[in-house]
């Protein structure tokens, strides 16, 4: 078996979960892809190097890209930055020959993203987004029953990201609430995910009408000094026309009081419908219009589907009937990665997946700040 060595840059909340996954992949896959080895890890000030190096168990800490991306014995690179730093961190990785796991959104501006797709296209190395929700069993499942023609041509969906952690005002300000270091606000943190998800199991989104809030519109300094002007949403409204002409209204939310880590998707079409929310993680709820509705509605009715952790083989552990969790979604997303490297296969969800997405979050700002509909201008 081989061994592939890996560097982490950045090691706040994300970092911490690509670490586990590797850490655990064990556990969950027998065989794993390949044998790993955890070189290094990148932060930006020495202690917190020290300290994320013992946390996660690498062998060195650096403050430099470069000091990880200069090693021979490092093969691929986890972007775990502010969004800010995707851009540079994925070029240079790519230029000196590293495969590359870069988390969402894709960059901060379409043009940048582009790029990074740009790049990876042009290299034979594998780069990928992190939109763990393609791995979430239910939603595997609802993209094989799309395909299989189950739902019929699809009419029209509702799909939305729901957070709450920014209802309340005292909420400090971070990069994430920094128009410079994100690009933007519940439209990038959440609507990445969501966007990605119609995608994947829909197809291109052709046109958007987007229409952006931020309610909460000053937020105290992180060190207390005052008050600063938020520049990015708290909330992304988003009327889509696909490709294949359906339209779906999408929402993007981290002031939905009442929802902790809510994606929601209801997909109608001519023959059946489809519901999954991620709050309950295990379960798709399917719907078939065909068969009789007699006597007193037959065997109509959803149809809720016990996806669980039902993920193929070399998934092992802890077997398909538990409830699957979020950390689950992301181990099975770096196994991807894993075997895309060491299998020399195209990347999934690609740089291009990230490019596509990205695409549609610039037009749904073009569309908020002009108020019309905006078509999402592909790459030519
Ligand atoms: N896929 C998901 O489920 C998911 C969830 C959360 C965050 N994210 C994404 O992950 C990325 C990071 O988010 P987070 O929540 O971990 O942020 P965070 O603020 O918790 O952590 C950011 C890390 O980057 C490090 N950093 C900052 N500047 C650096 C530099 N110049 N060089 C090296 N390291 C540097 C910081 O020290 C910190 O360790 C963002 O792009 C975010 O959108 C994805």
């Amino acid at each position: 078996m081989i061994e592939l060595g890996i560097g982490v840059i950045g090691y706040g909340f994300i970092g911490k979960v690509h670490t586990y996954a590797y850490r655990n992949l064990h556990f969950y896959y027998d065989p794993v892809p390949a044998r790993v080895r955890l070189v290094g890890v990148c932060t930006s000030r020495a202690e917190t190097a020290e300290r994320a190096r013992a946390h996660g168990g690498f062998d060195v800490g650096v403050t430099r890209i470069e000091e990880l991306l200069s090693r021979d014995d490092v093969h691929a690179v986890h972007i775990c930055t502010p969004n800010a730093l995707h851009h540079d961190a994925a070029l240079a990785a790519i230029a000196a020959g590293k495969h590359v796991y870069c988390d969402k959104p894709l960059a901060r501006t379409v043009e940048e993203a582009r790029a990074m797709g740009s790049a990876a296209a042009a290299s034979d190395l594998a780069c990928q987004v992190t939109f763990h929700c393609r791995f979430v069993p239910a939603l595997m499942r609802a993209k094989q029953l799309i395909e299989r023609g189950v739902l019929g041509r699809v009419f029209h969906f509702r799909a939305a990201y729901l957070h709450a952690g920014y209802t309340d005002p005292a909420r400090p300000m971070s990069w994430r609430l920094d128009k410079e270091q994100s690009g933007g606000g519940a439209l990038f943190d959440l609507g990445a995910h969501v966007v990605d998800v119609v995608r994947y199991l829909l197809g291109d989104v052709r046109r958007v009408h987007g229409s952006l809030r931020t309610f909460i519109a000053e937020r105290p300094a992180p060190d207390g000094s005052g008050p600063r002007p938020v520049e990015v949403d708290d909330l992304a409204l988003m009327q889509v026309e696909m490709n294949d002409g359906s339209v779906g209204l999408v929402e993007a939310s981290r002031l939905a009081t009442g929802s902790n880590d809510q994606l929601r998707i209801e997909i109608h079409g001519q023959k059946g419908a489809l519901q999954f929310d991620l709050e309950e993680p295990g379960w798709l709820r399917v719907y078939r219009a065909e068969g009789p509705e007699e006597p007193y509605g037959g065997e109509r009715g959803y149809t809720r589907i016990e996806c669980m952790q039902r993920y193929p083989k070399p998934a092992v552990w802890p077997g398909p009937k538990f409830v699957p969790g979020w950390l689950r979604f992301h181990a099975a997303s770096v196994h991807a990665f894993l075997t895309h490297m060491v299998e020399h296969s195209p990347a999934s969800p690609s740089f291009a997946d990230g490019v596509a997405c990205q695409e549609v979050l610039h037009a749904v700002q073009q569309s908020s700040a002009c108020g019309r509909w905006v078509d999402v201008a592909r790459e030519s």
